[in-house]
């Protein structure tokens, strides 16, 4: 048998490989047992053998193995708190499990129409304004030269808040806060939400939006929109699509026209078809020349400038441009349905 010190020696060595495997608790528990138990364990069987050395060589072996037990004893204790760290920070990774499945959002139809059209105005030097949903019965009526009691306020079927307050229930009021704040030339879109105490049907709900727009300048003609809107219906719906103004009325506008797009729905061939009712043709804007009232009425000279503004319904547009029978299909919150748009 080898001398103890030799023993001890090896002991540490030993100690050293095993140290490498310390993968989890467990094996760490093992070691812990192995060298340092009181009964067997391997340092316990070095003190019991110093018994069989001489007197004199005793005091220093046994030296020798408090130090190697001290050393053991602080490398598990090391260890152990290296385990304990990288266990809470990095849980293990179960390969086997089935990943996390994203759910992806779209952007919504209506928004991407409502883009489409912004970026055709843009592009013939429009500008963007906004206002507010909530508006005064001065700026959604009133300026626009509805006065109190007038019979085509009827045509807007009105939620009011107050009295005095209601849900617009058109952009126009934008035109009028847009013309109190600057003077012509004015070329300018309005987008946003509107409100109508109105029963929902294949193409009509209480809250839509519409897309407003002015233009205010000298020497500004009918001719003027017709040119532009034309433009802009054949960008967005294809150089072939077939238009038609007809006369029509509104209080804010001299004259005044609503602009049809034949039905891209039915193709004008289905005589029960939900959308344009067996026309052949929806309604999908209303335009005119800005009336000299309502020029007066934001102080701008009638005589010197002339202007020409429109409302367009967006849902109508994305409708006829997608081929969708229902206005509803927008207001689900389908994501099946609300995915399909966003390649065109
Ligand atoms: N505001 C009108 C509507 O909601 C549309 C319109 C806008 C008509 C501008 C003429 C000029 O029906």
């Amino acid at each position: 048998m080898e001398p103890l010190v030799q023993r001890i020696d090896i002991l540490r060595r030993t100690f050293d490989e095993a140290c490498r495997g310390i993968a989890d608790i467990k094996v760490l528990q093992d070691l812990r047992n192995k060298f340092l138990s009181r009964k067997r364990g391997y340092l316990a069987q070095l003190l019991e053998e110093l018994k069989s050395l001489p007197v004199s060589e005793r005091p220093e072996a046994g030296g020798r193995i408090n130090v190697l037990k001290d050393y053991i004893q602080s490398r598990l204790d090391e260890a152990e708190r290296t385990l304990a760290a990288t266990t809470t920070a990095s849980p293990r990774i179960d390969l086997s499990l089935p990943g996390r499945t994203r759910l992806w959002g779209a952007p919504h139809p209506l928004m991407l129409v409502t883009q489409e059209i912004e970026a055709i105005f843009l592009s013939m030097g429009f500008a963007i304004e906004e206002g507010p949903e909530i508006e005064t019965d001065y700026y959604n009526f009133e300026a626009l030269n509805f006065p109190p009691h007038h019979p085509a306020r009827d045509d807007w079927d009105t939620l009011y808040t107050t009295d005095n307050l209601l849900l617009r229930t058109h952009t126009s009021p934008v035109q009028i806060r847009v013309m109190e704040r600057r003077k012509p030339p004015i070329r300018i879109i309005c987008p946003g939400r509107v409100f109508r105490h109105e029963t929902p049907d294949a193409t009509h709900l209480p809250m839509f939006y519409q897309v407003e727009g002015l233009v205010v300048d000298e020497g500004i003609t009918f001719a003027n929109l017709k040119g532009t809107l034309e433009y802009f219906l054949k960008t967005f719906f294809g150089e072939k699509v077939k238009i038609r103004f007809r006369p029509s009325f509104f209080p804010f506008t001299e004259p005044s026209a609503e602009v049809d797009i034949e039905c891209l729905v039915c193709g004008g061939g289905d005589a029960q078809c939900r959308v344009c009712g067996g026309t052949g043709w929806k309604e999908i804007l209303g335009a005119g020349m800005v009336d000299p009232q309502v020029f007066k009425n934001v102080n701008i000279d009638p005589e010197r400038y002339a202007g020409w503004a429109f409302g367009l319904g967006v849902e109508r547009v994305a409708m006829i441009s997608h081929q969708l029978p229902e206005i509803k299909s927008f207001y689900e919150n389908d994501l099946r349905f609300i995915r399909q748009f966003m390649i065109k």
